[in-house]
């Protein structure tokens, strides 16, 4: 692992920010059990991190996506590789996402869940990258904004590797 030049958000860094969010999520969803739909494969170690810092009696189900073409840049054309087991219709839903870079992953992924009439639907990201997306993903709980470098640990990939670093960091020899 020592080809990664340098780490962009430590260990220590990511585990404060989640505690923040898993306390602002807890009080926003206060008497609710909101259920968290994890975005695979990337939000798998976000997802774990903070799921145990919400303090309800929160639900999982994961999606799987897969975008068309390159392997570093978003094509903005999104398969569902696995769907969800739980119906959607009257639930408070929650999805975790590793990072949102031009945001039309998520873009695609909003609409294809409203359709499912939950009561509520928001978006707790990781990473936001600087400057690319479209306002209208609204996207309510942000853990970093981040610059446009391509990133890699704490469930993000290049060519899946790197995923079990605890820290996100910026590889070299792309
Ligand atoms: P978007 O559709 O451009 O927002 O891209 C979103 C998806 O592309 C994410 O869910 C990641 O799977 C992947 N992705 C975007 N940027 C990075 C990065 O810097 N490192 C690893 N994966 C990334
Ligand atoms: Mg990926």
């Amino acid at each position: 692992m020592d080809e990664l030049a340098r780490v962009l958000i430590s260990e220590d860094e990511l585990q404060t920010r989640i505690r923040e969010l898993g306390r602002e999520i807890t009080a926003d969803y206060e008497g609710r059990a909101p259920l968290l739909v994890g975005v695979l494969k990337g939000a798998f170690v976000f997802m774990a991190d903070l799921a145990r810092v919400i303090d309800l009696p929160i639900e999982f189900d994961f999606m799987a996506v897969a975008s068309y073409g390159a392997a570093t840049k978003s094509s903005g054309v999104v398969r569902i590789v696995k769907d969800l087991d739980l119906a959607l219709a009257g639930r408070d839903v929650l999805v975790i996402e590793d990072i949102v870079d031009s945001g039309l992953t998520l873009g695609y992924l909003k609409r294809n869940l409203l359709a499912r009439n939950p009561a509520s639907l928001e978006v707790c990201a990781l990473l936001v990258k600087q400057g690319l997306q479209r306002d209208d993903l609204q996207l309510k709980y942000v853990g970093f904004t981040i610059p446009p470098d391509f990133v890699v640990g704490y469930g993000l990939d290049h060519v899946e590797k790197f995923r079990n670093l605890p820290y996100v960091g910026i590889p070299n020899n792309l």
